[in-house]
């Protein structure tokens, strides 16, 4: 199989589909690699890497014209690619059912990671929660260099400096990262989620979890995903939630409904409260933020607090995010592919529910619902 590596354009937009080692194996299975000039410098990757690999590099162009292409995500042109692709990458279609619409009119056999299924077997080609995990480490990381705190309990001659607090909204892959990276950075952490299953995972990483009067979903029912809540339920959570805000040094929010803008968990009045010098990253900027006071791809200060809404978090460990993002594209091609050869096999359900257009329509059930 020909299989076309481009290079992403998008503005932030660092990692890379593939990376060198990831292309030695798909050509050691007797794949063709193809990687558009310069596609994984910005991951710290570079040309000649891939060519010792046996990866050739390619003009854009031809990259794009390979049987398979793996994108990290889409530009807002989208590729000139016709019905022989096969397109694989984190494309948002859920959030961007319109653009769905207008690739799937290009004939292309299109597949989205947002919606491999989360099953055990799906895991090792479950970008969703790869590239989640890089987020949630890096927002920890923002948010401890934001503020103007140690994040340790620090005993020296100059007295003892008590931990700093992290809150975290949104106990999900994303969340739980940061919740494991402040806890080893020091940190008193508490978390909250809508979901039952949270508090345990919460807890089994050594912070607290914040129990609210409100119910807690089982997620089994929604394929591993939350609901979103009635209007007087997330009323009564921000109530619960202010006086943990209020008391919090940092606090990162990833709470996300698939296909849906990100829940409010944090007001003006509740950032208001906060201590000057404590810092808000709010991983779900992309979907609207889960603070009221959140500007996608901005930083800013309201009032002393520092609101983090860049978009760019899993970029700024592009290197490792790739490598992560690489293996999440080799284990689908090992789905899709025999003896180097391209075999779509629609009777594995990770194939048939990673697909979202075929033959020129959408195919996704929650894509053909909307129409
Ligand atoms: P996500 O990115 O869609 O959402 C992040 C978190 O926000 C979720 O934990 C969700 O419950 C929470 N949330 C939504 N609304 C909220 C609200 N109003 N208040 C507070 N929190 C709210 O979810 P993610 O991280 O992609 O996955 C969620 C869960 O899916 C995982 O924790 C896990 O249980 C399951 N999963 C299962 C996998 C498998 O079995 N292979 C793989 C990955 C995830």
């Amino acid at each position: 199989m020909r299989i076309g590596i481009p290079r992403q354009t998008a503005p932030g937009e660092r990692r890379v589909a593939l990376t060198p080692d990831a292309a030695r194996r798909l050509v050691d299975t007797g794949h063709v690699v193809t990687v558009e000039a310069d596609a994984g410098r910005r991951a710290g990757f570079v040309d000649e890497e891939y060519t010792e690999a046996g990866a050739e590099i390619v003009a854009s162009q031809e990259a794009w014209s390979a049987e398979f292409v793996a994108t990290v995500g889409l530009e807002d042109t989208l590729p000139d690619i016709g019905p022989e692709t096969v397109l694989l990458g984190l494309l948002r279609p859920f959030d961007e059912p319109e653009r769905m619409r207008r690739l799937a009119e290009t004939g292309a056999t299109v597949f989205a990671f947002e919606a491999v299924p989360r099953t055990t077997r799906a895991q090792t080609v479950d970008a969703l929660s790869s590239q989640a995990t890089a987020a949630g480490y890096q927002a920890a990381l923002e948010g401890a260099a934001a503020t103007d705190r140690f994040l340790p309990m620090l005993t020296t001659a100059a007295g003892t400096i008590p931990p700093a607090r992290v809150l975290v909204l949104g106990a999900g892959v994303a969340g739980l990262q940061a919740i494991a990276t402040a806890r080893r950075l020091g940190a008193i952490v508490a978390a909250f989620d809508v979901r039952a299953a949270a508090a345990e995972q919460v807890e089994s990483l050594g912070a607290s979890f914040i129990d609210l009067d409100v119910e807690r979903q089982d997620e089994t029912k929604t394929g591993g995903y939350a609901r979103e809540v009635a209007e007087d339920t997330q009323r009564r959570i921000m109530d619960g939630l202010a006086p943990h805000v209020a008391e919090a040094d940092v606090v990162v929010t990833t709470a996300a409904i698939p296909g849906r803008p990100a829940p409010r968990l944090i007001s003006r009045e509740m950032v208001e409260a906060m201590r000057t010098g404590s810092v808000i990253v709010d991983l779900a900027a992309t979907t609207g933020g889960n603070c009221e006071l959140t500007v996608p791809g901005e930083t800013v200060d309201h009032r002393g607090v520092t609101i983090i809404g860049d978009t760019d978090l899993v970029s700024r460990v592009a290197h490792d995010a790739s490598r992560m993002l690489a293996r999440n594209v080799t284990a689908f091609i090992g789905l899709i592919s025999d003896d180097g050869a391209l075999r779509l096999d629609f009777d594995d359900d990770i194939v048939a529910q990673a697909c979202i257009a075929r033959g020129g329509r959408l195919v996704h059930p929650r894509l053909t619902q909307e129409t």
